[in-house]
């Protein structure tokens, strides 16, 4: 069988991190999947910069909408970002040339999702996106391919690494929300624009996905009430610690009578359950269904490597030729979100 052309558009700390582990496994990766994956071409916004790559024999492009379109691609792995703009015209050129897409953009994914995957449906292509949420954590396979016996009831978690790490910091250390933000950044965890991730979107986008997979609802972002942790205040970190809690951003789906409900929200977590314990850049998913009961995964939410690892799964999918609807057919309704605000002092 011939080998599985790589199109990587976007060289920044996830990009550089999946060049780099194709090149370092390319063995293991073979091994696995019967073909050789290879990187064949790249794209980036500025091709002077060195990202400590080995990019020769690969072909440059700078524009990735033209690498979308590149006879010599066989799968597209987008790791842009946002959910308008280069990204999304990306994929979307992509699809329509019939080829594979991997990607990392949950932002994307909430806001286009459906469409896009009704476009790779109609192409016969796979739209892959284990990395889009909880960063290293298996969890779009574990819901997806694991519980399909299973009716699920609730979905929730810790699912910004960035949110998690400045709280854990501002509790443990007494640093400044600015403080750990700006170190968050400096580790790659963050969003290229932090709103997302210290104003709750972030989150919000990843459970949009959550609630499709484990649901089966139309994914939606627009349905999800968020509020972040921008006003949390170290005054609210320490009552909360008198009083034998923690507070975490959390993520909730669940089904009520009215359909399902999303919502983000700032979460006083008794410092005893399981939920508190997940401290830095770490994010949590627990789902309750029927038949496995209470089930949870825990790992790194951000980070380079930790979401490489999750988008060479899907590179290896994709070459095993596993070609599945995105999210499936709808089959719950979504419940239209009200605001939550945070109970303040
Ligand atoms: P970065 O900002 O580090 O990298 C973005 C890359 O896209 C850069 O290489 C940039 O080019 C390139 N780029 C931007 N605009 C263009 C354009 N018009 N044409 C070509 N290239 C362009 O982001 P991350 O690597 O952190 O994130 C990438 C994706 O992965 C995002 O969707 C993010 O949400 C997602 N993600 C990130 C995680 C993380 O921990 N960082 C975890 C899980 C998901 P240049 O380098 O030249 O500026
Ligand atoms: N900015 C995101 C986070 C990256 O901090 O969780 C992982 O999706």
């Amino acid at each position: 069988t011939h080998s599985l052309r790589l199109g990587v558009a976007g060289l920044g700390t996830v990009g550089a991190s999946v060049v780099r582990m194709i090149a370092r496994r390319a063995d293991a990766l073979s091994a696995a999947t019967g073909r050789e994956i290879r990187v064949t071409a790249v794209s980036s916004r500025d091709r002077t910069r060195d990202r400590g790559l080995d990019l020769s024999g690969i072909q440059w492009f700078d524009d990735p909408v033209a690498l979308a379109g590149s006879g010599e691609v066989d799968c597209v792995v987008e790791l842009i970002g946002g959910s308008a703009g280069p990204a999304k015209a990306t994929v979307e050129a992509a699809l329509a040339s019939g080829k594979h897409v991997v990607t990392a953009n949950k932002a994307l994914l909430a806001h286009h999702g459906a469409a896009l995957a009704k476009a790779a449906e109609a192409a016969g292509v796979a739209l892959a996106f284990e990395a889009s949420v909880a960063g290293g954590i298996p969890v779009v396979k574990a819901i997806r391919e694991g519980l399909p016996g299973n009716a699920v009831s609730r979905v929730y978690g810790i699912l910004n690494g960035t949110c998690n790490y400045i709280l854990s910091r501002m509790e443990r250390e007494g640093l400044t929300f600015e403080a750990c933000l700006k170190d968050a950044q400096a580790l790659g965890y963050a969003e290229a624009d932090p709103t997302f991730d210290v104003e709750g979107f972030d989150t919000a986008h990843k459970l949009a996905i959550l609630t499709s997979l484990a649901f089966g609802t139309v994914v939606d972002a627009e349905g999800v009430s968020v509020e972040g942790i921008s006003r949390v205040q170290p005054l609210d970190l320490r009552m909360a610690d008198e009083l034998g809690y923690r507070i975490k951003l959390l993520g909730v789906a669940q089904a009520t009578a009215a359909g399902i409900e999303q919502r983000v929200h700032p979460t006083m977590v008794p410092k005893s359950s399981a939920i508190a314990q997940v401290m830095g850049v770490t994010n949590a998913v627990t789902v309750d269904a029927d038949a496995v009961g209470e089930l949870t995964l825990i790992g790194p939410g951000a980070g380079g490597e930790a979401t490489a690892s999750a988008v060479v799964a899907d590179v290896t999918d994709v070459a095993a030729g596993l070609v599945r609807p995105a999210f499936g057919r709808p089959s719950a309704t979504l419940r239209p979100s009200e605001r939550v605000e945070m109970q303040r002092h």
